[in-house]
């Protein structure tokens, strides 16, 4: 039985429910394998669509039958152990992207930012360099308005394309779109492709800033360990890194969480780390951090599915 009291749905239902559904489906997937963090419990049925359309069937056909539908972007994102009821839509497979005429980009939401970075060089269109090494979905970081000191995807935003909770696909321009401090106000729905306004820029200008943005943050950022980017959101005027290392928490740890010793915003997983312990060294960090400094941190990552 589920934990719901409903019985566990059998092969045979998810066939049904995910009928004429062309993208591939896994049941039973282990979210590790679709996070940065290399954490989290299995997803009842992972989808992922060849295309908008699929997306838009899977959830038409999801609402039907009253099942919810969770995107994994996968970056910015912890998903418990106990994994995620329902159907958990990866857009890996939706990755167009196309120019269009006054240097517009269209991407679809799956395709990674530094696939777009990229592209945006090749053409000499500037904008998009703040996010040199983030290593998100396009459609995350429109979900999360992105951004590092140099910018922000709000800056870019012209319209986004979202598949509506109906399955049906709604284009919302950016002027109806309020954006805040690593947040879009997005109508409820799901994050299918983005129009981004950029300008004509020196090509070589802009790979230069790349470059160097990119090394400022193989510098000071453990990239090459499994992460979800920054845990917490900067407090007004300050960093949360500044106060986790000001509170001595550098290498703290948590079963194989740590608290990274290169950059203080960073917990990395050594290996085994299951959610429990990355939930239980953020509840170290916070206290620590209150009591040294009186701040309490927000969370900039997101805590998902169920113990
Ligand atoms: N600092 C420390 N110790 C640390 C880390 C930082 O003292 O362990 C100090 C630095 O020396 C510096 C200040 O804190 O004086 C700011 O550090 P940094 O330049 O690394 O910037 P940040 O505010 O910590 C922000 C973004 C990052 C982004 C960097 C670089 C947030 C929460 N963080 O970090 O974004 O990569 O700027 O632009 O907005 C993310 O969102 O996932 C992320 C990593």
């Amino acid at each position: 039985m589920a934990r719901t009291g409903r019985p566990a749905r059998t092969k045979q239902d998810w066939a049904r429910i995910l009928e004429g559904v062309r993208g591939t489906i896994t049941y039973q997937a282990s979210l590790q394998d679709y996070t940065s963090f290399r954490i989290g419990g299995p997803a009842d049925a992972l989808v992922e669509p060849v295309d908008v359309e699929d997306l838009c069937r899977v959830v038409a056909q999801a609402r039907a039958e009253r099942i919810p539908v969770f995107v994994v972007g996968g970056t910015n994102v912890l998903v418990r152990d106990g994994g995620i009821r329902g159907i958990v839509v990866s857009l890996r497979q939706l990755k167009t992207i196309r120019q269009e005429p006054g240097h517009v980009l269209y991407a679809d939401g799956g395709v990674g930012m530094p696939t777009l970075i990229g592209y945006a060089i090749r053409r000499s269109l500037s904008g998009l360099e703040w996010g040199a090494g983030i290593p998100g979905t396009v459609a995350g970081c429109v979900v999360m308005n992105a951004g590092t000191r140099l910018g922000e995807m709000k800056d870019s935003v012209k319209a986004v394309r979202m598949v509506d909770p109906r399955g049906r696909v709604v284009d919302i321009p950016a002027a109806d779109i309020p954006f805040s401090y690593r947040k879009a106000h997005l109508p409820r729905g799901i994050v299918a492709g983005v129009w981004l306004q950029l300008r004509p820029g020196a090509h070589d200008q802009i790979e230069r800033t790349v470059k160097d943005y990119l090394q400022y943050r193989k510098d000071t950022q453990p990239l090459t360990w499994p992460s979800a980017g920054c845990v917490f959101k900067n407090p007004p005027q300050d960093s949360a890194g500044r106060l986790v290392d000001a509170a001595g928490l550098k290498g703290a740890r948590v079963g194989d969480a740590q608290v990274s010793d290169k950059h203080a915003n960073f917990m990395v997983n050594l290996g085994q780390a299951r959610a429990a312990d990355v939930l239980a060294l953020i509840r170290k960090v916070r206290a620590a951090v209150k009591k040294q400094s009186g701040v309490t941190l927000e969370l900039e990552l997101k805590v998902v599915g169920q113990a």
